[in-house]
């Protein structure tokens, strides 16, 4: 089924896009190296991109996205950068956060937002609260994220709740992802084939898509030619197809 109008997007299955599609930004600090530009103005291009990508996912209608905004890791870069990295965050959110409600687009977040600063935490969980009762889409800013961090976590709980046994799907609910479906697709840009601590739970089955591009190049186009290249694939899921059974 196609029910896209332009161009390159027309050759797209609407039937078999991704219902969630992950991204790994990375690659802002070296855009703006390239340009002679500090690396907080490749944050703040970074940021646009994000914004684009949003839009773009839902043009498409793609439910869930996830961004990996800032990690586990990312604490040890300088003050000046993880300051300039949350002020980015809080604007966007505050820019945003009215659109995303009028577009039906849940936000939350993935990892220990309690260890962000006060104002940024404030303005996030209103943020969550303002579009807790939206259900076309949901944005899932993963940040202060780690996937071993997650995965800790969980047990920990686990082991408060006093619980015995432990499946695949019961786990799956002690994680941030827990309303989520797994993502189908994970993009990282910049040409780093690395999945840093990104859902590793979550990924065991994902597609994952490399694109040489600097994040705040990132665009609509690339997009669909990841997309595409998606559609392509032969999704098996570790088992075979039906008619190589016999
Ligand atoms: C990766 O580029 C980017 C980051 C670690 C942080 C980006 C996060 C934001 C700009 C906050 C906004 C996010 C959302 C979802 C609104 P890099 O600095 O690692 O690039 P490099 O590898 O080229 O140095």
């Amino acid at each position: 089924m196609n029910i896209f109008s332009n161009k390159s997007q027309k050759l797209l299955d609407a039937n078999k896009l991704p219902h969630h599609i992950a991204f790994i930004i990375d690659g802002n600090g070296r855009w703006a190296k390239k340009k002679g530009l500090p690396r907080t103005v490749g944050h703040s291009f970074g940021v646009k991109a994000v914004a684009d990508t949003v839009q773009n996912c839902v043009n498409l209608g793609i439910k869930y996205m996830s961004f990996y905004a800032f990690s586990t890791e990312n604490w040890n870069r300088p003050q000046d950068e993880v300051d300039a990295i949350f002020e980015l965050l809080r604007d966007y959110i505050k820019q945003y956060v009215g659109d995303y409600e009028n577009k039906n687009i849940k936000v939350m977040t993935s990892g220990d937002i309690t260890k962000l600063p006060k104002d940024i935490y404030e303005t996030i969980e209103e943020a969550k609260e303002k579009t807790k009762h939206c259900t076309d889409f949901v944005l899932n800013i993963a940040l202060n994220y780690g996937g071993r961090d997650e995965i800790i976590r969980g047990i920990n709980q686990i082991i408060k709740d006093g619980v015995k046994d432990v499946s695949k799907e019961s786990f799956k609910t002690y994680l941030y992802t827990k309303n989520l479906p797994d993502p189908d697709l994970i993009v990282r840009t910049s040409g780093e084939f690395r999945t840093s601590n990104f859902m590793p739970y979550q990924a065991v089955y994902s597609e994952w898509a490399f694109p040489k591009t600097y994040w705040p190049d990132f665009n609509n186009k690339q997009l669909i030619k990841i997309l595409l290249n998606f559609q392509k694939r032969d999704r098996r899921f570790g088992a075979i197809k039906k008619e190589e059974k016999k």
